[in-house]
């Protein structure tokens, strides 16, 4: 359907869990309270709302987390959420450190896409980073995931004067595996310091210097904002999502659920709408409410080039509404 500034919803992500079982810095510090499990949305319920999504248009959906893959059976959901009649495609966000154990299940279900998030290719600094992590699982889940033929991006996150200098190493998985590389501008967000991230203006000033012929690629690659760039003879793009510094809100096409219920039109403010009490009634309302809360989407996110300053401004953290 249709916002009432007139642009197309088409995309839902929906996080399904905020746990994860690591502790990214900008996303999960260490120490962060967790929602009890009575106030996530059950599978049916989570079914229930992605049923009358595609009710309202929304054919493309995204689960995601915390990590997907910490709460029990989230296969089984992306196999009954891939079942939905009107749903053309399901992808997932993860960060890779249990992936590979699932990457024969979601090939067998179809599933349409994985987005692994990789900030560091060094394995002190991954550990740094992630608070816990080991970078060799999800290096071993991006092998797994390329070679089964399923379609793998990476998503990387660069920090001034922590990761900024990996920013080929990286470029350069992209030419290797010949998959999409997508470098993130950090979103002033929940704990993340936006003043720490990399513009992706430097970014592909650059890329450009270090690779003269790398080419705007407009052939459309996902469901996203990323604009890629690709060198001749190689099959792998490089994909540039500046929610900062490329304010893309005017062809923006998707809301969010939460784990607790709550659509959210627009990541950068921390109203929504809970669906919990709609929930409870007939189809028809939860219908009514959804649609509501889908036209009355915002024009614009409010972040400046490192705050969000708004009344409303989203202080929760990335892990409780979906990265
Ligand atoms: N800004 C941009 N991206 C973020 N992520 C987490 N926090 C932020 C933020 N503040 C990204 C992670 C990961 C995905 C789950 O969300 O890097 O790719
Ligand atoms: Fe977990 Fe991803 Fe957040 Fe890191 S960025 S804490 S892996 S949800």
């Amino acid at each position: 359907m249709k916002d009432r500034y007139g642009r197309k919803i088409e995309y839902m992500r929906v996080s399904i869990t905020d746990r994860c079982d690591l502790r990214c810095r900008y996303c999960m510090p260490e120490g962060c309270e967790k929602v009890s499990m009575s106030q996530i949305l059950t599978y049916e319920e989570i079914l229930r709302i992605c049923r009358t999504a595609s009710e309202l248009g929304i054919s493309r959906i995204k689960i995601t987390g915390g990590e997907p893959f910490v709460r029990l059976g989230c296969t089984d959901l992306i196999r009954s959420i891939k079942a939905i009649e009107g749903i053309d495609e399901v992808t997932v966000t993860t960060n890779g450190q249990t992936l590979e154990r699932y990457i024969d299940e979601l090939k067998e279900i179809g599933i349409d896409g994985i987005n692994i998030s990789l900030d560091t290719l060094k394995p002190d600094r991954y550990t740094y980073i992630t608070g816990r992590g080991e970078l060799d699982r999800t290096l071993a889940s991006i092998e797994r995931s390329v070679s089964s033929g399923i379609k793998t991006k990476i998503n990387c996150l660069l920090q001034k004067g922590f990761n900024e200098d990996e920013l080929f190493d990286f470029a350069e998985l992209a030419f290797r595996y010949g998959i999409d590389v997508r470098f993130i501008e950090m979103m002033p967000v929940g704990a993340a310091d936006a003043g720490t991230g990399v513009s992706n203006t430097d970014v592909l000033r650059r890329l450009m210097e270090r690779w003269p012929d790398l080419k705007a690629d407009r052939s459309t690659h996902g469901n996203g904002p990323a604009v890629y760039y690709k060198r001749s003879g190689t099959e792998g793009s490089i994909g540039l999502i500046s929610a900062i510094h490329g304010k893309f809100c005017e062809h923006c096409n998707r809301v969010r659920l939460t784990s607790q219920g709550q659509l959210k039109p627009c990541l950068s403010f921390d109203n929504g709408t809970d669906l919990r009490a709609a929930l409870k009634g007939n189809d028809d309302e939860l219908r009514k409410v959804m649609r509501k809360a889908i036209y009355e989407k915002p024009e614009a996110h409010s972040f400046s080039d490192t705050e969000n300053n708004d009344d409303h401004a989203e202080h929760r953290l990335m892990s409780q509404i979906g990265g």
